[in-house]
């Protein structure tokens, strides 16, 4: 499932397992989302707090299910920077575990916070375990 006001790729739409929820994502209920949710991506060209609420607010319904998230932020002034370890805090608050920011090389002025619930630490110690 996406959630963006803008037209999607037809490769996306063309996929009989993506759907399209055409609003801002301030505008969907949490009730709108699939039940189980495995991953969470973010990548909206708005200001930092608005994507930290809204993954938050997001994410809060999917406890159960989420193995993680990444959350592109985009640093539209260089003085946002300063605001990185609080924002990895704030990812660690919604229950993430070995929360990480790192600079996406491909734009500069933007980074990625990232990390795994419980549930994806484990499944990572799986997945591990079992490429051994
Ligand atoms: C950098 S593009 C990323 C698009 C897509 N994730 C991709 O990888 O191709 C940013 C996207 O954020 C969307 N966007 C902007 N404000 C938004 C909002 N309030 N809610 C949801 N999407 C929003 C824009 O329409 C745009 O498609």
């Amino acid at each position: 499932m996406g959630i963006d006001p803008g037209e999607m790729h037809p490769v996306c739409m063309k996929n009989p397992k993506f759907s399209h929820i055409q609003r801002p994502v301030a505008n969907v209920l949490r009730e709108e989302l699939p039940a189980r949710v495995d991953w969470l991506l973010l990548d909206m060209n708005v200001e930092p707090r608005i994507s930290l609420y809204s993954i938050d607010r997001l994410a809060s319904r999917m406890t159960e299910s989420l193995l993680g998230v990444f959350l592109t932020v985009k640093l539209n002034q260089w003085s946002f920077a300063d605001q990185i370890p609080n924002w990895v805090e704030h990812v660690q608050a919604m229950g993430m575990v070995r929360a990480k920011a790192k600079q996406l090389s491909s734009n500069r002025q933007e980074i990625m916070i990232y990390g795994l619930t419980q549930k994806g630490v484990r499944r990572q110690s799986m997945v591990r375990s079992s490429a051994k």
